[in-house]
């Protein structure tokens, strides 16, 4: 991969295929001081107010930097490793961080909380390891005064919902979720219904008394890409057809249409959404609800049986941090007479952990 010249032509050459860049793709990168703030990265002028005829007037490579003069006047020198990236679709790392399939024997990596963890080397690997298997659990996570909340906000910035900031997960009367009961819960993603839904959630054991209440989770990737292979019918339908999901309580009725499995633009696997108590299947033809029947059927079975789920014990201050867009989590039933289960919770976006790696990565030049 590297940048050639010719004829005042710049252009990107890999794997024999040879492409020339425009000269105006060049010259709204120019990162002198009179056009980029250094600080923020941001542009002092804006591109569109420029001619888009501008050229390129001379040109040189000089070791790692390509020198441009262009016809409107402007000189600016450019990095060829920072060109080179953006052509090589690899400018951020999450793209670099290759998604791990996993089952029921996954050795599960803890990792722990220690002082001045937020800016460390570990934190750097724990998000790594959280985009490979979409979850991390960190021990010895504080517990006075909402101290999630702080661990959240110390990543990125909580995602608020009518829940709340943070939410509290033990047993109650009257409850408006059945999280807030002693009942067993079904392998789930956590509010389909919300437009966007929540990237992460975080859970945090504040208090675990009970034998019971262990906590379960299941990879959607892993389903996904078994569901692929061995029933691509099933497949198939579970990426075409929308369902509605539901919430309702006295303040809010929230709904959003979604498949169950969604994929990206190219066909990849972007989301998965379940929780059968919530969701409304559309009325079609009787021979393709039927397929779909038999289809959501199997994904459930999958999602359900042992083959696919790691069970553990959340302990006082084990912190569980999830990706709701890929992992499905749930909790065995247990018996409140035995004494307290309480976690916390609440939610993150991608951004929040995205922006925190790229930041460590570049403060910590790795
Ligand atoms: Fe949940």
């Amino acid at each position: 991969m590297k940048i050639e010249l010719e004829d005042n032509k710049v252009f990107f050459a890999n794997n024999g295929l040879k492409k020339e860049i425009h000269p105006f793709w060049l010259r709204e990168r120019v990162n002198n001081d009179e056009f980029l703030d250094k600080n923020t990265q941001q542009r002092l002028f804006d591109p569109t107010d420029l001619n888009n005829h501008i050229l390129i007037h001379k040109a040189k490579i000089s070791e790692k930097y390509l020198e441009i003069d262009f016809t409107d006047g402007v000189s600016s020198k450019l990095e060829i490793d920072k060109l080179t990236q953006e052509f090589s679709n690899e400018d951020t790392i999450i793209k670099l961080i290759p998604k791990i399939k996993w089952d029921s024997t996954l050795n599960i990596k803890n990792f722990r909380y220690e002082d001045n963890f937020f800016e460390s080397k570990i934190m750097y690997e724990l998000l790594i390891e959280f985009y490979k298997y979409g979850f991390v659990i960190i021990k010895n996570v504080p517990t006075e005064d909402n101290f999630i909340v702080k661990f959240a906000n110390s990543i990125g910035s909580v995602r608020r919902t009518n829940f709340g900031e943070h939410f509290n997960v033990k047993s109650k009367s009257s409850p408006n979720d059945l999280a807030y009961t002693s009942l067993a819960l079904a392998p789930h993603t956590d509010n389909p219904y919300r437009n966007p839904v929540p990237c992460i959630q975080l859970l945090h054991c504040i208090e675990n008394q009970v034998s019971g209440g262990l906590s379960t989770l299941v990879d959607g990737f892993t389903v996904t890409e078994d569901l692929k292979k061995e029933n691509p019918d099933f497949y198939k339908i579970l990426t075409e057809v929308k369902v509605k999901f539901k919430f309702v309580d006295k303040d809010v009725v929230l709904e959003r249409w979604s498949e169950l499995i969604q994929l990206n633009e190219n066909k990849t696997f972007k989301q998965v959404k379940f929780s059968p108590r919530l969701d409304y299947v559309p009325v079609l033809d009787k021979n393709k609800l039927d397929l779909y029947y038999r289809a959501r059927k199997k994904l459930s079975e999958m999602y359900n049986s042992k083959k696919y789920r790691i069970e553990f014990k959340l302990d006082e201050k084990d912190l569980l941090m999830m990706d709701n867009y890929r992992s499905l989590h749930g909790r065995t039933s247990f018996n409140n007479k035995e004494g307290n289960r309480f976690l916390q919770g609440c939610y993150i976006d991608y951004d929040s952990t995205e922006g925190k790696l790229n930041h460590l990565k570049r403060k910590l030049s790795l």
